[in-house]
């Protein structure tokens, strides 16, 4: 009887698995395409037609369908809470989420694990203990799956109101917390995708084992339960509706914007995460009588606003190789006496500090050089002036790249990233590139730096303001801008800069996407620049008296909005002895994980109150949930 029973269950499955190759349209579908709402809707049709049709469960289709889903999901959308349970906060809302949440979750887990063992080793399993495992997995009482899976979606997405769903207020603090962001580099857009397809997942798991148990319990010959399974599958189904409704409008106040965090306070190294303009604007010391055309001490620091250092005087602290070679501006008087602790070549520094108070216990290396106010012919003052020296030579790197870059759009291939680079003393804005698949995603092999035109500023053939923009004294602004459209069949796939009313000024090129077949439409003709041509007058961000970049202690939080720009400046004369141009530039790379097309590039500043901060690209995240979410035309 059992054997006989056994033999008819393995030729129902066979029979199903024929059916449901059938359903997702033969072996040869990429899984990759197979999205968490389609995959809800292939699990019920599935299950539903198998039941109807008396058909025994389809368990290694389904099993074989949530585990494709499961790898997708670690591929593009890793499943991360595991991993950062210790990362966050006691008292914060995700902590509890993992808590309470989590638990329900591993309850359910659990019997769908031990669903597919029966389901695996039926023929092994004693009977009985699949009948209780089915009877118990169905009753209306705590801790039972029918129970569980609905405790976990109302704990999830509230039960009442449902704006106010744990859902929503996860969100809302991911893209508030400098911390969540910092650890998971995904924007906040992503995480909630990441949250509901996790919390769906585990809901559909805890379906496939009731409608095992359903299943089981009449093959055994104990009721047609009709009545039961069409209550079951209503309340299914209306979960489905529920949270896919939530996720909708979740995501339409949710920011698509990424941007990467500082590395972990005290290790920003040169040349590896920022890098540096250089002798730009630097802190230059210089007697007035070497500042005057006529060697003569009549006028005051604050008239030398555009000088010439005209030479070396013998008694001054000036040394031949410090000696700003090019223009000197902003002179003013900052004291009579001080004592000078020079820096030296490899820093670029002129000085390492300066000290105006006898009491400074601070050690200089080299020895200090005591800069002194003198008598000039018994009546005159040479004063010492602190100015600012703009030194256009070999050691100032003030150079922006105006070449473009596209990404390889013959190829299929399109930006998934960016960065800032500094090469030759040149400053490049390198966009990451990836083959585009369908439905919006990016094949992760194929990632790779589109590599740098690079070029030697040097050069004859080398042109400023048409190969590069070099920064001045009248040009040094960047325009901080987001450059995106709404239109969810662009992303971008190339970008570079201009320079606007002597401003550097992002401009970003969109080309038109297949979202089903995953590839670019016509890019050498469907392709277009688009900048922010400031309609609206823009605004100057300002820093005040900034100390060095890298000395913060903080981690940098976005400070710009669009619209604004920024210019270059010196650091604090106090705090640095004006020795950096600051902002300084972050070069880390800002792509997602895994990586994705992007529909916008932008440059902002990011920083802390009283540093330099930094310019930094952010990219904002292709909008593939929308063509999922809303209904076909
Ligand atoms: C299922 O469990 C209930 C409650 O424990 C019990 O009364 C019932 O007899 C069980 N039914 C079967 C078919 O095992
Ligand atoms: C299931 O059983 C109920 C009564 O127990 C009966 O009315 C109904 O017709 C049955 N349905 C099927 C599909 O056999
Ligand atoms: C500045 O100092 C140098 C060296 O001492 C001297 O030769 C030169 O005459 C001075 N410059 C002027 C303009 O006097
Ligand atoms: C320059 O300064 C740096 C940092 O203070 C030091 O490590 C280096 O040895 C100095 N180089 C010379 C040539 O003095
Ligand atoms: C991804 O790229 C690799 C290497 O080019 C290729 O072998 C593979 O077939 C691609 N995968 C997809 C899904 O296109
Ligand atoms: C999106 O852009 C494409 C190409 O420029 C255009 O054909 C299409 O009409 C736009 N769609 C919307 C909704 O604006
Ligand atoms: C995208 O490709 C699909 C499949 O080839 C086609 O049916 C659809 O019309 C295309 N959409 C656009 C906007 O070209």
């Amino acid at each position: 009887m059992r054997i006989h029973q056994f033999g008819r269950l393995m030729l129902l499955i066979l029979i199903f698995e024929m059916m449901l190759l059938q359903l997702v349209g033969g072996t040869d579908v990429d899984e990759d395409t197979v999205d968490i709402f389609e995959l809800i809707q292939r699990v019920s049709t599935g299950l539903g037609k198998a039941w109807n049709d008396n058909n025994y469960l389809p368990l290694e289709g389904v099993i074989d369908q949530i585990h494709h889903m499961e790898e997708h999901q670690t591929k593009y959308f890793p499943i991360f809470i595991d991993t950062l349970r210790h990362k966050f906060d006691a008292q914060s809302l995700l902590s509890n989420w993992i808590t309470n949440v989590g638990d329900i979750a591993d309850i359910i887990v659990q019997r769908y694990q031990l669903m597919i063992y029966y389901n695996k080793y039926k023929d092994n399993v004693q009977q009985d203990m699949v009948q209780i495992f089915a009877n118990w997995t169905v009753q209306p009482r705590p801790s039972s799956i029918v129970h569980s899976v609905e405790k976990l979606h109302n704990s999830a997405y509230g039960k009442d109101d449902l704006t106010q769903s744990l859902f929503s207020k996860l969100v809302v603090e991911y893209e508030t917390d400098l911390k969540q962001v910092c650890a998971l580099k995904r924007s906040a857009h992503q995480f909630a995708y990441d949250l509901y397809s996790m919390t769906t997942l585990t809901e559909i798991k805890g379906y496939i084992t009731l409608v095992f148990s359903w299943m089981v319990l009449r093959d055994r010959g104990l009721g047609n339960f009709t009545d039961q399974m069409s209550q079951m599958n209503a309340e299914h189904q209306q979960r489905m509706l529920d949270s896919r409704q939530i996720l909708r409008k979740v995501l339409r106040y949710t920011g698509r914007t990424y941007w990467r965090c500082d590395p972990q306070a005290g290790n920003h190294v040169l040349g590896k995460t920022y890098a540096e303009i250089t002798r730009l604007m630097q802190g230059y010391l210089e007697n007035e009588i070497n500042l005057s055309a006529e060697s003569s001490c009549y006028e005051t620091c604050e008239d030398y606003q555009d000088a010439r250092v005209e030479g070396c005087h013998k008694d001054t602290i000036c040394k031949d190789e410090m000696k700003c070679t090019g223009r000197v501006h902003s002179c003013r008087l900052i004291g009579s006496e001080m004592n000078v602790c020079h820096g030296n070549e490899t820093t670029l520094r002129r000085y390492e500090f300066i000290s105006y108070d006898n009491g400074d216990r601070r050690e200089c290396r080299g020895g200090f050089k005591q800069a002194k106010s003198f008598s000039y012919h018994g009546f005159w003052r040479c004063d010492y002036c602190f100015c600012l020296c703009d030194e256009p030579a070999a050691l100032s790197d003030r150079f922006f790249s105006l070449r473009q870059t596209i990404s390889d759009f013959q190829q299929n291939k399109v930006v998934t990233g960016a960065r800032f680079i500094k090469h030759q003393r040149v400053f490049y804005l390198q966009l990451q590139q990836g083959e585009l698949l369908p439905s919006g995603l990016i094949n992760q092999s194929t990632l790779d730096w589109i590599p740098l035109q690079t070029f030697d500023v040097t050069h004859v053939d080398i042109r400023s303001g048409f190969d590069y923009h070099e920064l001045s004294r009248k040009s040094r602004s960047l325009d901080l801008d987001e450059i995106t459209t709404d239109n969810d069949s662009l992303i971008v796939t190339g970008a570079r800069f201009r320079v606007i009313d002597n401003h550097l000024n992002l401009e970003v090129r969109f080309s038109q996407l297949n979202f089903t077949t995953g590839r670019l439409l016509q890019p050498d003709v469907n392709s277009f620049w688009l900048g922010n041509n400031a309609n609206k007058p823009r605004e100057k961000l300002r820093l005040k008296n900034p100390d060095k970049s890298s000395r913060t202690p903080y981690g940098s939080a976005p400070l710009s909005t669009d619209n604004q720009f920024m210019e270059f400046i010196s650091s604090s004369i106090d705090m640095d002895a004006a020795q950096s141009t600051v902002p300084f530039i972050d070069i880390q790379d800002v792509v997602t994980n895994p990586a994705l097309p992007i529909s916008g590039l932008g440059i902002y500043h990011k920083g802390f109150k009283g540093f330099g901060g930094f310019f930094a690209p952010k990219i904002v995240t292709f909008n593939f949930l929308k063509q999922l979410l809303e209904p076909q035309i």
